[in-house]
This record gives C-alpha cells, sequence and structure tokens, in this order.
C-alpha cells in the first residue's frame, strides 16, 4: 500500500502540540509576542525564570544548569519544539540542551547572525548583549560561520535590562544617555547593521535607532526567530494551520503578579494564565 502523501495544509495531529519558549525573566515576551503574530495557530507555552533572572551576569555553568531545568519542566508538557528566547541561554546552553533533550531546540543568536549577514552592506556589524552573551562570543562565532570575511564589533550593555525592567522608555532621558554612551564606539566602528543580543533591547529600539541613526539596521533577534521557528516547523510538516484561538500559558518561578503587569504592556495584550513553578520542586525531578 502505499504511502499517503504529505499535505502540508492539513494539520498533522502531532502539529497541534504546543510550541516552548523559555526566558530568564519576562524579557522573552518579545519573542513570544513575534512567535504569536508569525504562527497564529499555535498554542503556546511561556515559562520565566523570574525568580533567577538575571541571566547576563552569571557563569556558563550556572545558566546551563538552569536551562536545562527549564527544559525538563517544559517537556512535561509535551513541546513540538522549544525557543531559547534568552539570548544569555542560547549563548551559553544550547549545544549542552540540544544534546541531552529529545526534542528539537532553536536558540535565538543563530536566527540573529543569519540576519545580520544578510542585511549588511559595508560588511561591519555590531552587535550588543549582556555581559555573559558577549563574553561567549557566540554572535562572532556564529556570523563567521556564515561568513569570515565581517568586521565585527561586540559591547557587553550590562545597564538596559534594569532599566527595561524598571519600566524605562525610549524617550526616557536616562535611556538615552545610557545608549549614547554603550553605542558611541559601535557608530565610530562604522557598523551599518547593529544585532539587538538581548530580549530587552527591542524594548529600547527606538532609542537604539536614534543613537545610531537612520541608516543603520537594526536586526531584532526576536523577529528573526519567529522567522526561523516558523521554517522548522514547516521543516518538520509541524505548522498548525486550523483556524482555532490558540491557547497560551505562562509559567514563572516568582511573583506572577508583577509578570503579568509587566508581561501585558510587553505582549500588547492581558496576559492571563499565569502559575507560579515551585523551582525546589523543578530541581528535585530526575534529569
Ligand atoms: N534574557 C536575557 C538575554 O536575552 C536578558 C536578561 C538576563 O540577563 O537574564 O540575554
Amino acid at each position: 500500500m502505499t504511502e499517503p502523501a504529505l499535505t502540508p495544509e492539513a494539520t498533522r495531529p502531532e502539529a497541534a502540540r504546543p510550541i516552548a519558549i523559555f526566558d530568564s525573566g519576562l524579557g522573552g515576551l518579545t519573542v513570544m509576542r513575534e512567535v504569536a503574530r508569525a504562527l497564529p495557530h499555535e498554542d503556546l507555552i511561556y515559562f520565566g525564570d523570574t525568580a533567577r533572572v538575571p541571566y547576563g551576569i552569571k557563569s556558563p555553568q550556572t545558566i546551563i544548569h538552569f536551562s536545562e531545568e527549564n527544559c525538563r519542566f517544559l517537556c512535561e508538557r509535551d513541546p513540538k519544539l522549544i525557543v531559547v528566547a534568552c539570548n544569555t541561554a542560547s549563548a551559553a546552553a544550547l549545544p549542552h540542551l540540544r544534546e541531552h533533550l529529545d526534542v528539537p531546540v532553536l536558540g535565538v543568536v543563530a536566527p540573529g547572525a543569519r540576519a545580520a549577514v544578510a542585511a549588511t552592506r559595508n560588511r561591519r556589524v555590531g552587535i550588543i548583549g549582556t555581559e555573559a552573551t558577549i563574553k561567549s562570543r557566540a554572535y562572532i562565532e556564529s556570523i563567521r560561520a556564515v561568513d569570515p570575511t565581517i568586521s565585527l564589533i561586540n559591547r557587553a550593555c550590562p545597564l538596559f535590562v534594569p532599566l527595561v525592567e524598571e519600566g524605562r522608555t525610549c524617550d526616557d532621558p536616562v535611556v538615552r544617555l545610557v545608549a549614547k554612551q554603550y553605542l558611541r564606539p559601535i557608530r565610530e566602528f562604522g557598523a551599518d547593521t547593529l544585532v539587538l543580543g538581548c530580549t530587552h533591547y527591542p524594548l529600547l529600539k527606538a532609542a537604539l535607532r536614534q543613537q545610531m541613526g537612520r541608516a543603520v539596521t537594526i536586526v531584532d533577534s526576536a523577529e528573526e526567530t519567529a522567522r526561523a521557528t516558523a521554517a522548522l516547523l514547516d521543516e518538520m510538516h509541524l505548522r498548525r494551520r486550523d483556524g482555532e484561538t490558540p491557547a497560551y500559558r505562562y509559567f514563572v518561578t516568582d511573583n506572577p503578579v508583577r509578570f503579568a503587569s509587566v508581561g501585558s504592556r510587553i505582549m500588547r495584550d492581558i496576559i492571563e494564565n499565569v502559575s507560579l513553578v515551585d523551582l525546589d520542586a523543578i530541581a528535585r525531578r530526575p534529569s
């Protein structure tokens, strides 16, 4: 008997499983927002490790350990794909997660790197991220793997995350001053492309654009990751195509009320269904 032909337009039963997204806190909602926009029929589960954020100042060992625990929790919800929305976790833990999990895992670094290579005209690219992301050189290696001739400059911008967490926005004078200081060397380097290598930075895009000038292309790894997620689902024939209203669930390791209120601003939608996860219980689960 011949196998029935794969019809990509039909939703296969495995495709009904959710996409899981994790981040160190609430910044990864910038990625969730773009994934929701690119894939409007998918059920999404978001995990924010709000008790242990920030990851950007932690050691690679600790980031790997936390990332593995988060993924173990998510795997119990049977996702078809895990998106590591956190740039710091993508930079430090992606190879480890891929090696140890049965479910496909997508990070934000490679999509952002590919987009930067495609965007640059003068072959000069700037990268900004947390201390851990910059120290890992993950973006540099990913861009060089695509095109070793591109000149790169990178810069850790540790103040941006707390500024966003505090609710400061692009027109805030402190944000502008900090952006000016951080971005000066990248401007002087003559980069025509700037990679936002952190979940929080898309929320400061207008302030960063003002410092870099309109001619510079800003690569938002959240948007690029959403595109890569859609492409990977298509490749695996796991994209959900029927018109049901998708379900969004949120899990956090601390302070669900704050997550819902700040997160609703990021998602530009009311966040409901936030559950508190017991970190000790996660840590006790067998690997
Ligand atoms: N989610 C982190 C990132 O994208 C930023 C916040 C943190 O330091 O944990 O790198």
